[in-house]
């Protein structure tokens, strides 16, 4: 008997293909005596609302590969393609304007402006894209009140812990209601119990919010929590692993109507 499949199990192949799809990609850095291979070749397609971790040693090609399909690098071989669009085709303001609102960013650390409160921090992709700026403010508040820091919007970054200020950053990732949230090891500058609530916070947010993420990490415990686990080993995939669904969505509350989160993408687009 096949056991019941969850609303977040990856579809093996997704109905209407990936939303994001990368082709036999390559990264040469430098030139000719100094190139360093950064990878070698690399296939993988993301579908709507999954969760991927990536892997593998130091100087694999992790960052590499996640700037990439972000479009903030150019491949120097291979496509990167959104929803069947080549990012290579695209002008660069119709690709910057795609990363602000189709894709969000979460970094290890420093990323907050450090003399704008909370709330401008996790409001700034919903400014940069031209949104009214009290629909702005409202909405970055709400994002940070769903992430447990309600009370702290006025707080800079220098006033708040590790923790609170990586949650800030996952809510300015969240506030433009992307479809993917790209992640480099969000949790590496925190200690093992906050990078976990960190993780925890970003996983149940992107469930929520219905984006797929894909985040570098180090710790296999939350490589588990990901749908798939890619191994980035001297430039290509060495191994995928497929996880079986783990008890951390089963706890999570069902995503909300979409007359919450609907006007949020609406707005944001
Ligand atoms: N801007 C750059 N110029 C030259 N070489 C680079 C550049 N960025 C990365 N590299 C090289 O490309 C390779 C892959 O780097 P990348 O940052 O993708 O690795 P990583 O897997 O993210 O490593 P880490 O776990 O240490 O963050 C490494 O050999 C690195 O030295
Ligand atoms: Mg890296």
């Amino acid at each position: 008997m096949t056991a019941p499949q969850p609303p977040f199990a990856p579809a093996p192949e997704a109905p209407f293909g990936p939303v994001l799809r990368a082709n036999a990609l390559t990264k040469i850095y430098g030139s000719a005596p100094v190139e360093t291979h950064a990878l070698k070749g690399v296939d993988l397609q993301i579908a709507a609302g999954e969760s991927i971790a990536i892997m593998g040693h130091s100087g694999s090609g992790k960052t590499t590969l996640l700037h990439l399909l972000a479009g903030v690098l150019a491949p120097t071989s291979g496509t990167v393609s959104w929803r069947g669009r080549d990012l290579a085709s695209m002008s660069d303001a119709d690709r910057t304007k795609l990363r602000r609102s189709e894709f969000g960013f979460v970094f290890q650390s420093g990323q907050l402006l450090p003399e704008l409160p909370a709330l401008e921090n996790a409001a700034l992709p919903l400014l940069l894209a031209g949104i009214d700026r009290s629909m702005s403010m409202q909405l970055a508040r709400e994002q940070l009140g769903r992430l447990g820091l309600a009370g702290l919007e006025q707080r800079r970054p220098g006033e708040l812990s590790g923790g609170q200020a990586q949650r800030v950053a996952i809510a300015r990732a969240l506030v433009s209601d992307p479809e993917v949230i790209f992640a480099d090891e969000p949790t590496g500058a925190l200690d093992q119990a906050t990078g976990w609530d960190v993780m925890r916070a970003l996983k149940e947010s992107a469930y929520i919010c219905g984006a797929a993420l894909v985040v570098v990490t180090h710790n296999p415990e939350v490589a588990h929590w990901c749908a798939r686990t890619i191994t980035m080993t001297d430039g290509r995939i060495s191994n995928v692993a497929v996880q079986q669904p783990t008890s951390l969505e089963a706890q999570l509350v069902p995503p909300p109507p979409p007359a919450i989160f609907g006007g949020v993408g609406g707005a944001a687009r």
